[in-house]
């Protein structure tokens, strides 16, 4: 972290990682006397439309919440269509990421998905490895708790085996086997919306990430909602702990990890 003087103007601050939840699409829909699946359509417009404004603002990482391992629950059709949609944006986007050098991760359980769908996102991810202008984490089937017991599972069978001994286990071993280990925390949150919560998304990596609550509809979100949320982010005062007067005087010890 090299800057974080509270006096800089909006969007001199750019988060290197904004993490998305992407909600009200069926609200969206329901304004306008339309099935839950055309907010679900829109929604799909806005997502290209936030990649692109993200990566011109030079967003390093952009994590969206497209399915969480909750939304199983919902009517068999939705999922369907749901599944349906993932599929058809990889096929027609992935090529536009890779022109665009876009490097595309998903995150979450796969192995619950179509057969197709697995082999589709490997393509996408493969297609897209060695893209560096921005990554996009698309999270999937993802629940923030499945993550840590995942990561959990992880270093139980690596202490199994040998490789690994318990007392070794400290923070930044367990983040390490956390999905999107290798790619920085989110520094700014956005949920549309209205609702105020988690819903189950990044909960390990979202510990000191500024939070930003929006009623805007995902499908209404545009490039005028982004740069609302970046300029608010960039007046925020990110403390890690510290007290204010410390974060005038530079250079801080690493502000982003614990001293545990
Ligand atoms: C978010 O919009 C999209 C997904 C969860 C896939 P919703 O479908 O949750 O929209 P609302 O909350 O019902 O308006
Ligand atoms: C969270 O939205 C998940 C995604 C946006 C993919 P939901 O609409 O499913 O969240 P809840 O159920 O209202 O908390
Ligand atoms: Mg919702």
């Amino acid at each position: 972290m090299t800057d974080v003087s509270p006096t800089n103007a909006p969007l001199s601050r750019i988060p290197r990682h904004i993490a998305i939840i992407m909600d009200g699409n069926g609200r969206w829909a329901k304004r306008r006397n339309l099935p839950r699946t055309a907010g679900h359509q829109a929604g799909v417009s806005a997502v290209r439309k936030t990649v692109e404004h993200c990566a011109e603002r030079g967003v390093e990482v952009l994590t969206l919440f497209a399915f969480s391992s909750e939304n199983w629950r919902r009517p068999k059709e939705e999922v369907n269509v749901l599944m349906r949609l993932f599929m058809m944006t990889l096929d027609r986007e992935t090529k536009k990421l890779n022109n665009n050098n876009i490097r595309l991760r998903v995150i979450g359980d796969r192995s619950a998905f179509p057969d197709l769908l697995q082999r589709k996102i490997n393509e996408s991810e493969q297609m897209t490895h060695s893209n560096r202008r921005m990554t996009l984490v698309i999270a999937a089937n993802y629940g923030g708790r499945w993550d840590i017991v995942q990561a959990a599972r992880r270093l139980a069978q690596e202490a199994k085996n040998g490789s690994l001994n318990p007392d070794q286990i400290n923070e930044s071993l367990l983040a390490s086997r956390l999905s999107s280990a290798d790619l920085p925390e989110p520094d700014l949150f956005i949920r549309t919306g209205g609702e105020q919560r988690i819903s189950n998304f990044l909960l390990w990596h979202l510990a000191y990430t500024e939070l930003y609550f929006t009623e805007t509809l995902w499908p209404d979100f545009d490039e005028i909602a982004l740069d609302e949320a970046i300029s608010e982010y960039s007046q925020r005062e990110r403390r890690f702990g510290y007290i204010s007067e410390q974060l005038t005087k530079a250079p801080l010890p690493d502000a982003t990890s614990s001293s545990a």
